[in-house]
């Protein structure tokens, strides 16, 4: 795992950006898993002004709510158009979202899982980290060889995204989110976390031990995982004088 800490959100995300401007820019037909959330917002809005182009690459969402329609405000499918799709030149045809309106989620979640296999695998996945240290929507005690599937949100996440919905009440039970065995087969993942709120959750990842009840510490196991996260949420790490020394010091080549 590599952990880079920045000053703030903004220097964060431009070492994130940095990373998938060379990977869209190296491999045209790029792979990408991508995240929703108030987190990488920064991001898609970076990588919109970079005018990079989208005409061949493929995109796969790692979650959406089940019950509402594609059209809905708070969908992900409205998030992704809304905040990066309209934005850059992406063929409507390699975009994937899970569909939470199926009427065999099941067979939903296989195909998805499928299509990824069939797109070749994704060559770089983004997350971002519920405060109950969730990615996707990989709720605490979700297996850590997981796939595709149908989860229930915890309380916790119930009252972190009302802010989206108005109030907790209105947040779905349900959603369907990529497992935690589909982000270990990504050649790369991408972690961001911004702001005090998230230090916990970033202390029990880099510094914890593997366990379901905190799924984003499966990243301890993945080849190539970078977290880009800013002081506030590199808050509770014993160890970040030495994750920036590491970073500093990088050998040229190695820095991008
Ligand atoms: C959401 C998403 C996650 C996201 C996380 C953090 O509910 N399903 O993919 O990483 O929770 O959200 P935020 O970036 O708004 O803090």
């Amino acid at each position: 795992m590599e952990i880079i800490i920045q000053s703030d959100a903004e220097a964060a995300t431009a070492v994130a950006t940095r990373v998938i401007a060379r990977l869209l820019r190296e491999k045209p037909n790029a792979v990408l898993g991508l995240a929703t959330g108030s987190t990488p917002l920064l991001l898609y809005r970076a990588l919109i002004e970079m005018k990079l182009d989208w005409r061949i690459v493929t995109t796969f969402n790692l979650d959406e709510y089940v019950g509402l329609p594609k059209e809905h405000k708070q969908s992900y499918h409205s998030f992704m158009w809304e905040n990066l799709f309209r934005h850059v030149n992406i063929s409507k045809k390699n975009v994937h979202i899970p569909d939470g309106m199926s009427k065999d989620i099941e067979k939903c979640c296989a195909q998805y899982e499928n299509k990824i296999r069939a797109s070749g695998g994704i060559d770089l996945q983004v997350l971002g980290i519920g405060t109950d240290g969730h990615i996707g929507f990989n709720e605490p005690t979700s297996s850590l060889t997981s796939r595709t599937r149908i989860k229930t949100l915890t309380r916790q996440t119930h009252l972190d995204n009302a802010r989206f919905f108005g109030s907790a009440d209105k947040v779905p039970h349900h959603v369907i989110t990529m497992g935690l065995g589909t982000f270990m087969e990504a050649r790369q993942c991408l972690l961001l976390a911004f702001g005090a709120k998230k230090a916990n959750a970033i202390a029990a990842t880099v510094e914890g031990p593997l366990a379901a009840i905190n799924p984003a510490s499966i990243l301890q196991m993945h080849p190539n995982a970078k977290l880009c996260i800013d002081e506030a949420a590199a808050g509770k790490l014993k160890h970040a004088e030495y994750y920036r020394w590491v970073y500093k010091n990088k050998p040229e080549w190695q820095v991008f």
